[in-house]
């Protein structure tokens, strides 16, 4: 076993930096902004596009659906979308990207590729009505580690004040449809064990004031990112290949993880396209998005076939905190129900793939 610090997010200003501990990855990698992605939801004329990860969708005539979206989603957008392609002016907006930043190199990336890039602040009510007014879907996410919430508060309450004011603008405005990002409530499905994880907790609890609200909704689970291993170094080098260092698991505990790039905005866009369908019964439900379970030292494993280095999982005894130790247990040892993929998303249109892909498109290009 391993025995690492936690390091205080507030005081890292390079996250992504060889010193950073792994279990810090989960911050924010800044400067770049929150976007938007469109798509139609009940089209009503022949006016397909696709989108390069392979999958088909038209727009309604006139519809305005613009979200606000993380940068996790943000991922998917600037590689795989043509908006030239995707949006014409005559039928559609072009997506909405918010963020406190529009003159960040990010954003103007954005504004180049026909998003449309507003200035708005989770914490500003007022600013969220004027972002999303006349929009039909909002796709919502919160950073419990921006540190306006995390460490700011300890418990990181901003989330929630956060997720309710993008609620409460949503429904001012009159939005047809809200997709959240959130995470379980690990207090509850842990029966009280684990009481300490509250960038799982506030979110959760933002899933009961959209339901409260009457604001048609659906909510996307995320779990694990792929994306943690080389956006926030959980793939860490040494002398002699890498190590994967993980705290509270074991060798045989399973991770399921959801491939947040390939799949979150599929994922999103399915959602939108089936959302006025009553028979598809999407609003109201939760779908875990998982794309891959594995064991660390199967995903060692993997990536050492892959890019022909030794890759070894090491058990952490500790992250030094008690937030990051109790999300470790509770995802080593409360199972997740849902199979991978999630049926519901496949049922939907939404392509997974297996752990292999992963390894060969995100990884070997990286690290071999
Ligand atoms: N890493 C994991 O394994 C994992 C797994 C599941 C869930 N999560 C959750 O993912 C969340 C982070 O998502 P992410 O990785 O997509 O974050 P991200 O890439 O940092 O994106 C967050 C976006 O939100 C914007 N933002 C932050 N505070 C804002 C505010 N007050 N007003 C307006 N915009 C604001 C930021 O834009 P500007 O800075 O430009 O304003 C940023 O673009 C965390 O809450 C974490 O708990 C992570």
């Amino acid at each position: 076993m391993v025995n690492q610090r936690f390091v205080d997010p507030d005081k890292l200003k390079h996250p992504r930096s060889a010193s950073t501990p792994y279990w810090t990855t989960d911050l924010p990698i800044n400067g770049r902004p929150a976007v938007s992605i469109a798509n139609g939801g009940a089209p009503k004329v022949p006016n397909w596009h696709r989108f390069p990860g392979g999958f088909w969708f038209k727009f309604r005539p006139r519809s305005q659906i613009r979200c606000l979206l993380s940068r996790s989603l943000a991922r998917l957008a600037p590689r795989a979308l043509p908006y030239s392609k995707l949006f014409s002016p005559t039928e559609n907006t072009p997506p909405r990207a918010v963020t406190r930043k529009v003159d960040s190199d990010a954003s103007k990336a954005l504004a180049a590729k026909g998003v449309e890039v507003v200035a708005a602040d989770l914490f500003d009510k007022e600013s969220l009505k004027k972002a999303v007014r006349g929009s039909e879907a909002v796709f919502g996410v919160t950073n419990f580690w921006d540190p306006s919430v995390f460490p700011a508060d300890e418990t990181g309450k901003g989330e929630i004040t956060q997720g309710k004011n993008l609620v409460d603008a949503a429904k001012e405005v009159g939005v047809k449809f809200f997709i959240w990002s959130s995470l379980p409530n690990v207090a509850k499905e842990s029966n009280g064990l684990y009481k300490h994880v509250y960038h799982y907790d506030n979110k959760a609890a933002i899933d009961e004031y959209l339901k409260a609200s009457g604001v048609p909704y659906a909510v996307l689970q995320t779990f694990w990112f792929g994306e943690n291993l080389w956006k926030l170094g959980s793939l860490t080098k040494t002398d002699t290949g890498y190590i994967i260092p993980v705290p509270k698991y074991g060798p045989d505990d399973i991770q399921s993880a959801t491939w947040v790039g390939k799949d979150l905005g599929p994922s999103a866009v399915a959602l939108l396209k089936n959302y006025t369908d009553g028979s598809k019964g999407v609003v109201g439900k939760v779908y875990p998005v998982v794309s891959l379970r594995f064991t660390y030292t199967e995903l060692a494993a993997a990536i050492a076939i892959a890019i022909k280095k030794e890759v070894k999982f090491v058990p952490v005894e500790t992250a030094g905190n008690a937030e990051i130790d109790e999300m470790f247990l509770f995802q080593a040892k409360v199972p997740v129900k849902t199979p991978s993929p999630n049926p519901d998303l496949v049922a939907l249109g939404v392509k997974f793939a297996s752990l292999s892909d992963f390894v060969q498109k995100e990884i070997v290009p990286r690290f071999a």
